[in-house]
């Protein structure tokens, strides 16, 4: 038995299906996908994936529109489909976490539809609905995506629902009983399938102020941000939590806490000594960082000020489906490569999104192939397996263009070229889980200037160092004691001893020379 939970050393994968690998021709990624390459993964090293949803769903926002919570769509497959790549994960030794959209449903979803039938309905308060005229939305809350009223009036029964989101995806109202309980069956269903844990879309949002008061016109016009965190949020979580504690087995909740304030998010682990709402919280003020030394030196002191020690453990994501790819962001290739070394040199849970390894960059999508409503079609573009014709999707053509240099970028050219990106992110991932002060030692800065950050992490007698040039010049940087190079963004410093001197660009883990 371990001394700690699974999910604090683990590295997590995001899979996003509709772009991960098609089976059946018709250009849309499908659990199958998943499973025929899970290979991949395994020979990547990473310990856990999670996958965006693949439920029932008209699809107005590529699946975050649930239809039905337990079933998966005729898109991605069905229960079998998942059944076995949730066993062939497990038999790889790979956990899975799924993704639980519990602030709305699609307007397609059976209670819904029955809550809309009549202002009778025994459904009716599942959804939130106002009186009014039909010209007046009864707050100034807006809507994200189309920034309009974060409201749709019902003509049949002559009133406001709300929609943080699109009109499509209206608002649960988690004041009802019921709905908690629905809600918490759900989450039982897939518990029961065996699943490891859940990751939970805008879990922040959920609980909001009965009176639904105007926000200050500052905050209204942020969308689906004058709404989120009210303090009934928390009591709803351990009220989840205590669904997950029913299962053995060490079950996993990750929260999108969609906060741009670190202490705000650190509340959401709850307030015990251990924890009682979310194990983990994505903290997503770094994902918006820019490649900077000063601007990540004050996120990391963030994140070790505001969380708590013992009960809060951090997370880190540089990319995922709803924002531009961090190689995108960061400009090139080369910084890319250190971000990764960053990424898993901090103290916390790290999250990649599928196509980090492979140094992706944003597909660029011509007008006429834009779907998302969101606009964030281009960091899902699909993932190339291999060079040529259909990039080892099935026939037929994808539902998003390609990224750029998607045969040279794809899995099976970079396999074949041991200075790729890929093998940077393999041997990083070895490198971490070989390393229980990487996975888990404490942190500790060692030097930091406008180029470079130094830091050591701890745990026992195990100690790394790892060492970030953010400038595109030779840096000079002071570490204590001599160490040889266990890992380099240039692999072929890897091996040799440390001199001080950081190539433009280079980052490394030292370990102390013998
Ligand atoms: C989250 C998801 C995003 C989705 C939204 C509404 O932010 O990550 O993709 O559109 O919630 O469910
Ligand atoms: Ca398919």
């Amino acid at each position: 038995m371990s001394d700690h939970p699974w999910w604090q050393s683990a590295v997590v994968y995001q899979i996003y299906p509709r772009s991960f690998c098609d089976t059946n021709g018709d250009g849309i990624g499908d659990l199958e996908g998943i499973r025929k390459r899970l290979d991949h993964l395994v020979w990547l090293g990473v310990d856990a994936i999670w996958i965006s949803p693949f439920f029932r769903s008209p699809m107005k926002d590529f699946g975050y529109d649930v239809s039905d919570y337990c079933d998966v769509d005729p898109l991605f497959g069905t229960l079998d489909d998942f059944d076995r790549l949730l066993a062939e994960a497990h038999s790889r030794g790979l956990r899975v976490l799924i993704d639980w959209v519990p602030n709305h449903t699609s307007d397609q979803h059976a209670w819904f539809q029955e809550a809309r039938a009549s202002r009778e309905s025994a459904k009716r308060d599942w959804y939130v609905w106002r009186d009014g005229d039909a010209s007046t939305p009864p707050n100034n809350w807006r809507a994200a995506f189309t920034n309009g009223p974060a409201w749709t009036w019902d003509e049949q029964t002559a009133q406001w629902y709300l929609h943080l989101f699109l009109s499509e995806q209206p608002d649960l109202n988690w004041q009802s009983p019921a709905v908690v309980a629905a809600m918490h069956d759900t989450l039982r269903f897939w518990l029961a399938r065996g699943i490891d844990g859940f990751r939970m879309d805008v879990i922040h949002c959920i609980g909001k102020d009965p009176k639904l008061p105007d926000a200050p016109e500052a905050v209204a016009k942020i969308p689906y941000c004058a709404q989120n965190d009210h303090e009934s949020t928390h009591d709803l979580l351990r009220g989840i939590r205590s669904v997950l504690d029913e299962f053995d087995g060490d079950r996993v909740m990750v929260g999108e806490v969609y906060l741009f304030d670190t202490a705000r998010v650190a509340r959401y682990y709850g307030n015990t000594a251990k924890g009682d709402e979310l194990h983990l919280s994505f903290n997503f003020p770094p994902l918006y960082a820019a490649w900077d030394a000063g601007a990540w030196r004050a996120q990391i002191d963030r994140a070790v000020a505001e969380h708590d020690p013992i009960a809060a453990w951090p997370t880190w994501v540089l990319s995922n489906h709803d924002n531009k790819r961090h190689r995108t962001r960061y400009g090139s290739e080369a910084r890319a490569r250190a971000a990764a070394v960053l990424l898993l040199g901090l103290r916390g849970t790290p999250f990649l999104y599928a196509g980090e390894e492979l140094g992706l960059e944003d597909a660029v999508v011509p007008e006429d192939r834009v779907v998302d409503p969101g606009g964030r079609d281009g960091c899902r573009a699909p993932i190339p397996w291999q060079p040529g014709e259909g990039r080892g999707w099935a026939e037929g053509d994808a539902w998003l263009p390609w990224p750029p240099n998607a045969d040279r970028k794809s899995v099976a050219a970079q396999r074949d070229d041991p200075d790729a990106i890929v093998h940077l992110y393999r041997r990083l991932l070895a490198a971490r889980r070989a390393s229980p002060a990487l996975q888990r030692g404490s942190f500790e800065w060692l030097a930091t200037d406008d180029s470079a950050l130094v830091w050591q992490r701890r745990l026992a007698d195990d100690l790394r160092i790892v060492a970030v040039n953010f400038s595109g010049k030779e840096v000079e940087v002071e570490t204590p004691g001599s160490h040889r190079i266990a890992l380099s963004t240039h692999r072929d410093a890897e091996g040799s001893s440390f001199s001080g001197r950081l190539a433009p660009d280079q980052a490394v883990v030292l370990e102390p020379s013998a």
